[in-house]
């Protein structure tokens, strides 16, 4: 398989937010929100600017984990967090064309639920909405576990969670209303299809009692990056969100999920890659490198590395490292929870031997590439991404809000447009059409 870029494949661009729409430390400067969990004004604001910018699709993070770390919890603002599919409906009803991607677990919730929750909001939003399928990064102790669900087990849940409900969205032909008042005839059942499934997870009757899909299956995200999760990512994932720091980190992924593709009769056609990118943007170089510097000050150093030594379960408390040494890591035992990001970042550390100020400089958006500079800097290695097969687009992560948002489409999104890698004006409002991507 060859990672070039094929012409076929329309570049996409994604912002990425969390339902408290905080990312790091930023929000202590003066000019950020801090109250976006509590204004749902703030959103509608957030949201309309990407439209602006002509973005594809909003997506929101979301997990259901338990954080036992009190020092954690005083310092992060993710407490405090909108259910991600309740602020996506009052979203699809303020905003017009945009793609509204919300976060849900196969491993948490039922497809029966999920698959109503996900065709509501496609028929609210007019054919925007995407679910992005996670098994989740932990959280069994909030739903009846001790632990979280063993690696292989959620995968295996996962494959047959997306397979019944595309089978509930499947269920019900939108030609089959036929609504007739002079006959009474509401329904043809001939176009009503039960599902009546029965596997290792689930027992699903179906037909689903909810509105017909505009997209007839809305559009379907994924991240994963160990060797189960790029086989979900391949098998389903028609936007891919992935988390790498270099362009050819970038080119073995894409190429790694393309070839899996193929042995689901799926090719680029159907999948868009997106990694994460952190833009700090300026317009200078120096005024963005000031900013860059100002964002770090905000940082609790001990409190990020505390929290980077957890996520990637590193087996040390990188907080307690001396300053000036360069980090060695002995035997890292495998993690049950998020297998790629700590290879991601303990390959980084055995290979490039950072300082612990290193760490915190590359790490603070969680692996995401953080890339400080002009709008034509910024949209120079975006472009190279692109046209080199590291990537299809890329998913913005903000480094604050409102003003990381606003520098984007100020600034990088015209330069994105006067490159034509974006659209000048949306073609449809339909998430799916826009994309590009064909339904299978
Ligand atoms: C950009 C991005 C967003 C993600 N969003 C979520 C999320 O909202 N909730 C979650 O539980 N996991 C999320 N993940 C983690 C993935 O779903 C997945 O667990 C991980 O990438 C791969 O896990 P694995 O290494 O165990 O396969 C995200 C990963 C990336 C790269």
């Amino acid at each position: 398989m060859t990672s070039s870029r094929s012409e076929r494949v329309p570049f996409a661009l994604g912002a990425y937010f969390t339902g408290s729409a905080v990312n790091g430390d930023a929000w202590r400067a003066p000019e950020e929100d801090i109250d976006a969990d509590l204004e749902f004004s703030r959103y509608r604001s957030y949201i309309a600017t990407l439209e602006k910018g002509r973005f594809d699709a909003v997506f929101f993070y979301d997990n259901v984990l338990p954080v036992p770390d009190p020092a954690a919890v005083a310092r992060t603002p993710s407490l405090s967090r909108w259910d991600t599919f309740t602020l996506l409906a009052a979203l699809a009803v303020t905003s017009s064309y945009i793609g509204l991607i919300g976060t849900a677990s196969t491993t948490f919730n039922e497809p029966y639920n999920l698959a109503r929750r996900v065709a509501s909001l496609d028929r609210l939003s007019g054919g925007r909405a995407g679910w992005n399928v996670v098994t989740a990064t932990g959280g069994g102790e909030n739903f009846n576990l001790l632990s979280h669900v063993d690696h292989a087990l959620r995968y295996e849940r996962a494959h047959e969670f997306v397979d019944v409900v595309k089978g509930l969205w499947n269920s019900l032909e939108p030609e089959a209303f036929i609504r007739d008042r002079e006959s009474g005839v509401w329904l043809d059942p001939a176009r009503v299809h039960p599902l009546n499934h029965v596997g290792k997870f689930f027992r699903v009757a179906g037909p689903l009692n909810a509105p017909p899909p505009i997209q007839r299956l809305p559009v379907l995200a994924q991240a994963g990056a160990s060797g189960a999760g790029k086989e979900l990512a391949a098998r389903i994932g028609e936007v891919i969100y992935t988390a790498e720091y270099d362009i050819k980190a970038g080119q073995t992924y894409r190429a790694d999920i393309l070839d899996r593709a193929i042995r689901y009769g799926r090719d680029d056609r159907h999948i868009r890659i997106l990694p994460g990118l952190a833009p700090i943007v300026g317009r200078t170089e120096s005024e963005a490198r000031e900013k860059f510097e100002r964002y770090l000050s905000y940082l609790d150093k001990a409190e990020v590395l505390n929290a980077i030594s957890s996520y990637s379960s590193l087996g040390i408390d990188l907080a307690r490292w001396p300053e000036t040494l360069p980090i060695e890591l002995g035997e890292v035992s495998e993690t049950n929870s998020h297998k790629s990001r700590q290879s991601l970042i303990v390959d980084w550390i055995r290979k490039t031997r950072p300082t612990v100020n290193d760490v915190l400089r590359t790490f603070t958006r969680g692996g995401h590439r953080i890339l400080v500079g002009t709008p034509s800097s910024i949209v120079d290695e975006m472009e190279e991404w692109y046209y080199s097969g590291a990537a299809d687009g890329f998913n913005i992560m903000f480094t604050s809000s409102p003003s990381g948002v606003h520098d984007f489409v100020e600034l990088v999104a015209p330069e994105l447009q006067r490159r034509r890698l974006t659209r000048a004006t949306y073609e449809s409002r339909n998430l799916r059409e826009n994309l590009r991507i064909p339904s299978t």
